[in-house]
């Protein structure tokens, strides 16, 4: 029985996908210690215990850029998440869209976003990667934008791809890792099966679409590799503005200084990110980061934070430490990779769940009640 969106699915996921794949998804860089980081900071965030104060009726919906959500929850753009569930962005799309908060599309995705956006009844969200291919950034966001996105999450945290050792171990990159995920695959036939894109070329969605043909998954890390581009600067924005005009969110900034000059390049809002400890390890989680960065921009623009968000507290927790919002990454796909959108469906409700118990037993009724009075003093704490 699952019964924990962090332990339960997890432990579930593990089982089902072929080691290659979990450990893609559960891994983060070098020696892991940011990603541990993302999580243990977060559970050690004290929240205030409060009583008798009639919490019968509390609100736990929000208004970001003009859209209505249910829980302050956006799912996170998540590279290849249709490898996880037969068509899996639009099982994720399709649960987000039901329970009422946005889905955001990778860059990278196995379905295009011409496949994605006429099933759902809200606008999704495109995230965008900076690639030396200028002619894929500006098909994808023409493309974002005719299909109604109704907002862009610009990443900004990999001019390079962080190390991840665990890959290398497992069969998703090194040498023979065509040979090894292959083998994976035949002795996890039922996720094969299921998920439909085994034995053949993967068509890698956003990318095929660019290039006009169905592109493997070998060629597709060898495109993608190349294409990192680190001369990315806070004038591809201004580029990146001529062909979008809606809220672009700049994901994955992590130091005050950067969230200011954020403001001042004109971003409708930041995701404290770091990528969930993905990209250069021994960086701050994002519980340490988020009160300095709050500090540094008030409420210019909106702050959504993730990277270690796993259940409902923790979302009570990085409100409270200053953020409008939260994305969730693995937090989702563990459960899309399990039960499908079915299991998305039932992640977003356990969150919702336990946010109702943190925000009636540290009497906030609403979102907007939830602040540092919700914390214990980190004096107390410490
Ligand atoms: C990611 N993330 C990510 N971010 C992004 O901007 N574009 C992408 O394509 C991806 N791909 C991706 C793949 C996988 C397997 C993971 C786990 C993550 C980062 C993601 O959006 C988010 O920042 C983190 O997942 C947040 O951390 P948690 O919630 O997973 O701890």
């Amino acid at each position: 029985m699952i019964i924990s969106a962090s332990t339960d699915y997890r432990r579930a996921a593990q089982k089902r996908l072929p080691p290659f794949l979990f450990h893609y998804l559960d891994g983060g860089a070098y020696a892991e210690h940011t990603l541990l980081k993302n999580v243990e900071d977060l559970a050690q965030v004290a929240l205030k215990q409060r009583v008798l104060r009639d919490m019968s009726t509390l609100d736990t919906s929000t208004t970001l850029f003009g859209e209505q959500l249910r829980i302050p929850v956006i799912l996170a753009p998540v590279g290849l998440t249709g490898m996880y569930a037969r068509r899996g962005e639009i099982q994720a799309a399709q649960a987000a869209d039901q329970f009422g908060i946005p889905f955001t599309m990778s860059s990278v995705s196995v379905c295009p976003i011409e496949e994605v956006t006429p099933r759902i009844s809200r606008p999704m969200w495109f995230q965008l990667y900076v690639l030396k291919d200028r002619g894929f950034m500006k098909n994808v966001l023409e493309r974002a934008k005719a299909a109604g996105c109704s907002a862009l999450v610009f990443t900004v945290d990999m001019p390079v791809p962080g190390a991840r050792y665990r890959d290398a171990h497992s069969g998703m990159s090194g040498p023979y890792a065509k040979w090894r995920r292959y083998l994976q695959a035949c002795l996890h036939p039922r996720w094969a099966w299921d998920v439909g894109l085994h034995g053949r070329p993967h068509d890698l969605g956003n990318i095929s679409r660019y290039l006009g043909q169905p592109i493997a998954l070998d060629d597709y890390m060898g495109w993608l590799g190349a294409n990192f581009d680190p001369s990315i600067s806070w004038q591809d924005l201004e580029w990146i503005r001529e062909f979008w005009d809606g809220p672009m969110i700049i994901k994955g900034i992590l130091d005050p200084e950067d969230a200011k000059d954020a403001v001042r390049f004109g971003a409708d809002g930041i995701v404290v990110s770091n990528h969930g400890g993905r990209q250069l390890d021994g960086v701050l989680s994002t519980a340490k980061a988020l009160p300095y960065i709050a500090e540094a921009i008030q409420n210019d623009i909106k702050i959504l934070v993730d990277s270690g968000v796993r259940n409902g507290l923790d979302i009570v927790r990085m409100l409270a430490l200053g953020a409008d919002a939260v994305m969730i990454g693995r937090a989702y796909i563990y459960a899309l990779a399990t039960a499908g959108g079915k299991g998305v469906s039932h992640v977003l409700s356990l969150l919702e769940k336990e946010m109702r118990v943190a925000m009636t037993l540290t009497a906030a009724q609403r979102i907007a009640d939830i602040d540092t009075s919700c914390l214990i003093s980190s004096l107390q704490s410490s």
